[in-house]
C-alpha cells in the first residue's frame, strides 16, 4: 500500500480506504468509459458521493458566454457537458436499514480497477448499526464491444442469518450536483438541464427520455435486470419524469445470495425522435441481455487482451511506475476506443472539468498513442475533426482569415473559449491537427482516409497559415500575433513552435495534394497555390538569439525581464491564480514546454548542440503549471542525456492523477498527461521519432530502471522493443519486416530478434529548474 492509499500491483489498482475526502478523487480514478459513455466511480448506493457523473460523448448544454465587455469575433455560446441520467444506482436495505458506508461499520472494503478485465470491482462486508452483517460484491463495466451498454453485477450475501433484503435499482435524471461553473448564470442554465419527454416501465425494464432546453439534444436511458435468488421474490417497477425504479424484496437465507445483473442502454441524438431513441436503447438492451453478463465480461477481456498485445509497456525497477503506466494506458484507451467520430475531451469522460471540452491535447498527446497502438481509433478522432471543418472555415471567415481555424476548446466544433489571447490566438491547434493527420498517414498508409478526410484537413489548415502569415521585406515568412503552447506568453510574433509546425503543415499539404490530384482539384487547389505553400515553408522565419546561442521561443523572448523566482512563494503556484497575465506575458516565465516541445516534434529542425543549450535555457524558466509540460520536458531531457531528470518527469506525467499533483483530480483525469506517460516511455527512453515517414529509435534507460519494453503497430506490422541497460532487442510480432534505425544505424525488424548495443552516453552539464520547481526526485519502489 502506498501513501496515497493504493495497493501497488502490476495489472490493477486497488483502494482499501473509505476516506471520504479522498472519495472525490477515486470517483475520477475509478471512472469507466469506452469513449462513448463514461460513468464515474461513485458507489452503487448513490451516497456518499461528491460528483456522481454519467456522460455521453458529445452531449452538452449550450449557454451564453458571460463577458463583462464584448468584442468583435468573440464566441457567443459556450458548451458544457451534461451529467445525464444516472443508471449506476442500486440501493440496498438490509432488514429496513439502508446500506450507507457512513453508518454502521465496514469490516472489509476494497475497490479494484482491473486493467485486463476492464471492470471495477467492489467487495464490502458491512455491519449495519444494529449489528447485521452482509457481504456486497459488485462488478461493473462500460462495454468496449457494445458501445451503448453498461452492465453491473451486484450480489448480496447475508453473513449471520436469514435477512430480508430490498434492492432499489434506479434511473435518475437531474441528479442534484454541485456546479463546476464559477459563473452563477452558467450554473443556473445547468441546473436540472434535462426536460422529461417520456417515461416507461414494464416487467424489469424502464426507459426515460429527456431533452435539453437550448442545445436541443435528446437522450434515452434504459435499464433491464436479471434477478437470481433461491426464494420468493417480489418486484415492482415504476417510472415518472426523472426517476425510474425497480424494487425487489426477498428473504435470503444464510448460505445463499441475491444476485442482480443490471443492464443499461444509452443513446442520444440531435435529430432522432423520442420513439426512435427509445427503440435504439431497447435494441441495445436486447443485445446486452442476449450476450449476458458472462458474455460481456468475456468480450471485454478479449478487447483488452488485443489492446495490451499491441500497446503494453513493461517497466522494471519501479513497481509503482509500472502500475501507473498501465493505469495511464487503460484510461487512454477508455477515452479513445469508441469515440467514433466524436471528440476526445481533455478529461475523457471521467469528470466535468474543462466543461467537457477537447483541446489540442487530443491531437498532440492522445493521438500519437492511439496511432501506434489502435490506429482505427486515431482515424475516428481525426474524422471528428474533419466533420467540423465547415465550422472551422466559418470561424476563419469571421476572423477575416482563409482556410479553417479549429477551435481552441469545444465539444461540437464551435469555438467556446471566452479568453481570446489564450484561445482564438492559439492558432497552433491547426498545425497540431495537421501533424496528427500526417503522423497517422505515415504510420498506416491509409489511402481512403487520405482521400476522404486528410487532404481537406491539410489543405484548409495550410490555407489558414497563408492568410495568417506574410512575407516580409526580406522575403521571410512571418506569423505574427499568435499564442504558442506556453500560455504565459500571448499574442507574440514568430513563435518557433507555431512556425515550425506550420512549416510541416504546408509541406505535408503540398505532398498530399500532389498525390491526390483529383481531391485537390475539387478543393480548388492549383499548382500555384501548392508552390506558394512550399515557398512560405522554405522561407519560414525561425528566430535565433546569436548572443545567447539559443532559440527565443518567440521573437525577442530572451530580451524580456526575468521572473523573480526566488521571490515567488511556493503557494503562489500556479502563477496564473496569483499574478496578472500582463505581468506574466512580459517576462521570461514559461507555463509549459513550448520551444522544448518544438524540439521534440520538429527535432529535424535543430542540431544536437542547439537542443542541449535550449533544454538548459528553458529548464531554468519553465514552471510546469500545466500537466502537459512534464512529458515533452522528459522526452527532450532524455534526448540530450539528462536521464535522471527525464525519469523524474516520467513519474510526474504518469502519476499526475494517482498522486493528485494538480489538486483537481476530482474534476476528472488529465488524459494528455496520462498519454504523456506512453510518450515518455516510447519517445523519451525508447527515443522513437517519426519524421518524414522514417521511423527511428535511440533507446537509453535511466539508471533507476533495469528494463523497459514496449510494443507498437506501424504500417500493419506489430513489433516489440525490449531495452536493457546495455542493449535493445527488436522483434517482429506480426506482419511484414520493417526497416527502422537504431541510434542512427539502419536495421530491419524481422522474426528473429535483433539485439543491438546501446552506445555510451557523454555526461551533459547539469541543468536546473526555477527555485522550488524542480520535479520530485523519484525513488523507485519495488
Ligand atoms: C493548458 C493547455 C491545455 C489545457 C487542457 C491548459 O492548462 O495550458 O495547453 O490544452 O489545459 O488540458
Amino acid at each position: 500500500m502506498n501513501e496515497h492509499g493504493f495497493q501497488v500491483a502490476p495489472w490493477d489498482l486497488r483502494w482499501n480506504s473509505l476516506d471520504l475526502p479522498a472519495l472525490e478523487q477515486t470517483e475520477s480514478i475509478f471512472a469507466l468509459s469506452n469513449g462513448h459513455i463514461g460513468i464515474r466511480g461513485s458507489l452503487e448506493e448513490g451516497e456518499p458521493t461528491v460528483l456522481p457523473g454519467t456522460y455521453l460523448n458529445g452531449f452538452y448544454e449550450q449557454h451564453q458566454l458571460p463577458y463583462a465587455e464584448g468584442g468583435y469575433g468573440y464566441p457567443e455560446d459556450g458548451q458544457t457537458v451534461v451529467n445525464v441520467t444516472d443508471g449506476k444506482i442500486i440501493r440496498l436495505l438490509v432488514q429496513d436499514e439502508p446500506l450507507d458506508m457512513r453508518y454502521g461499520r465496514a469490516l472489509e472494503h476494497h475497490r479494484t480497477l482491473d486493467f485486463r478485465s476492464g471492470t471495477l470491482r467492489r467487495d464490502t462486508v458491512w455491519e449495519s448499526p444494529t449489528g447485521r452483517r452482509v457481504r456486497v460484491r459488485s462488478e461493473r463495466l462500460v462495454s468496449f464491444t457494445q458501445r451503448s451498454v453498461v452492465a453491473i453485477r451486484y450480489e448480496v450475501e447475508p453473513l449471520d442469518g436469514n435477512v430480508q433484503l430490498v434492492v432499489q435499482s434506479d434511473l435518475l435524471a437531474n441528479e442534484p450536483i454541485e456546479s463546476a461553473s464559477k459563473d452563477p448564470r452558467v450554473a443556473a442554465t445547468l441546473k436540472d438541464p434535462l426536460v422529461s419527454e417520456d417515461a416507461f416501465a414494464e416487467g424489469m425494464r424502464a426507459v426515460l427520455v429527456h431533452g435539453t432546453r437550448h442545445s436541443k439534444l435528446r437522450v434515452a436511458a434504459a435499464m433491464d435486470h436479471e434477478l437470481t435468488t433461491d426464494d420468493g421474490l417480489r418486484t415492482e417497477i415504476h417510472a415518472e419524469e426523472d426517476l425510474a425504479r425497480l424494487t425487489a424484496a426477498v428473504d435470503v437465507p444464510l448460505g445463499s445470495r441475491l444476485r442482480v445483473v443490471k443492464y443499461l442502454g444509452y443513446g442520444w441524438s440531435a435529430r432522432r425522435s423520442a420513439p426512435a431513441l427509445r427503440a435504439q436503447v431497447d435494441a441495445a438492451l436486447a443485445g446486452a441481455i442476449q450476450t449476458g453478463w458472462d458474455g460481456l465480461l468475456a468480450e471485454q477481456r478479449r478487447f483488452l487482451d488485443d489492446f495490451w498485445d499491441s500497446a503494453d509497456i513493461v517497466v522494471e525497477g519501479d513497481a509503482e511506475l509500472q502500475q501507473a503506466v498501465r493505469f495511464a494506458l487503460f484510461h487512454v484507451v477508455q477515452a479513445g476506443a469508441r469515440g467514433e467520430s466524436r471528440a476526445i475531451p481533455a478529461k475523457g469522460l471521467t469528470g466535468p472539468g474543462y466543461d467537457g471540452h477537447s483541446f489540442w491535447d487530443t491531437e498532440t498527446f492522445v493521438l500519437p498513442v492511439l496511432t501506434y497502438t489502435m490506429p482505427e481509433s486515431a482515424r475516428d478522432a481525426l474524422r471528428w475533426r474533419h466533420s467540423t471543418v465547415d465550422k472551422a472555415k466559418e470561424r476563419a471567415a469571421a476572423l477575416g482569415l482563409g482556410g479553417a481555424a479549429f477551435p481552441w476548446r469545444s465539444i461540437n466544433g464551435a469555438e467556446c473559449s471566452a479568453y481570446w489571447p489564450a484561445g482564438t490566438a492559439a492558432f497552433h491547434v491547426a498545425a497540431d491537427v495537421a501533424d496528427a493527420v500526417g503522423r497517422y498517414l505515415g504510420a498506416t498508409g491509409d489511402e481512403d482516409f487520405e482521400r476522404e478526410s486528410a487532404t481537406e484537413l491539410l489543405v484548409e489548415t495550410a490555407r489558414l497559415w497563408m492568410s495568417l502569415g506574410h512575407h516580409d521585406l526580406h522575403g521571410g515568412f512571418r506569423i505574427d500575433g499568435v499564442t504558442g503552447p506556453d500560455e504565459y506568453s500571448a499574442v507574440v510574433d514568430n513563435n518557433v513552435y507555431t512556425n515550425l509546425m506550420a512549416q510541416r503543415n504546408l509541406r505535408e499539404a503540398a505532398t498530399v495534394c500532389r498525390r491526390q490530384r483529383e481531391v485537390a482539384a475539387e478543393l480548388g487547389v492549383s499548382d500555384e497555390e501548392v508552390d506558394s505553400w512550399l515557398a512560405a515553408a522554405e522561407k519560414m522565419v525561425v528566430p535565433y538569439d546569436p548572443v545567447l546561442e539559443v532559440h527565443p521561443q518567440s521573437e525577442r523572448f530572451t530580451e524580456h525581464a526575468e521572473w523573480d523566482f526566488e521571490g515567488t512563494p511556493a503557494e503562489h503556484y500556479p502563477l496564473l491564480l496569483h499574478y496578472p497575465y500582463f505581468d506574466l506575458y512580459r517576462k521570461q516565465v514559461v507555463k509549459q514546454a513550448d520551444l522544448v516541445f518544438a524540439m521534440y516534434l520538429r527535432g529535424d529542425a535543430f542540431t544536437p548542440e542547439q537542443k542541449a543549450r535550449n533544454v538548459a535555457y528553458y529548464e531554468e524558466r519553465t514552471v510546469r503549471d500545466s500537466s502537459l509540460s512534464a512529458c515533452p520536458q522528459a522526452v527532450m531531457a532524455a534526448e540530450v542525456g539528462h536521464l535522471d531528470l527525464a525519469y523524474d518527469y516520467f513519474a510526474e506525467a504518469a502519476l499526475t492523477d494517482l498522486h493528485d499533483l494538480h489538486h483537481n483530480v476530482r474534476n476528472g483525469l488529465h488524459i494528455a498527461s496520462l498519454a504523456g506517460a506512453w510518450i515518455v516511455a516510447v519517445a523519451g527512453f525508447g527515443g522513437m521519432r517519426d519524421h518524414d515517414r522514417s521511423l527511428g529509435f535511440a533507446p537509453r534507460l535511466p539508471p533507476a530502471l533495469s528494463r523497459l519494453a514496449f510494443r507498437m503497430v506501424y504500417r500493419g506490422s506489430r513489433f516489440a522493443v525490449d531495452v536493457s541497460r546495455t542493449e535493445a532487442t527488436y522483434s517482429l510480432l506480426s506482419g511484414d519486416p520493417l526497416t527502422v534505425t537504431h541510434h542512427g544505424e539502419e536495421i530491419t525488424i524481422a522474426e528473429d530478434p535483433l539485439r543491438m548495443k546501446i552506445p555510451p552516453l557523454a555526461e551533459p552539464e547539469p541543468v536546473r529548474q526555477p527555485a522550488g520547481r524542480a520535479p520530485v526526485r523519484r525513488r523507485p519502489t519495488e
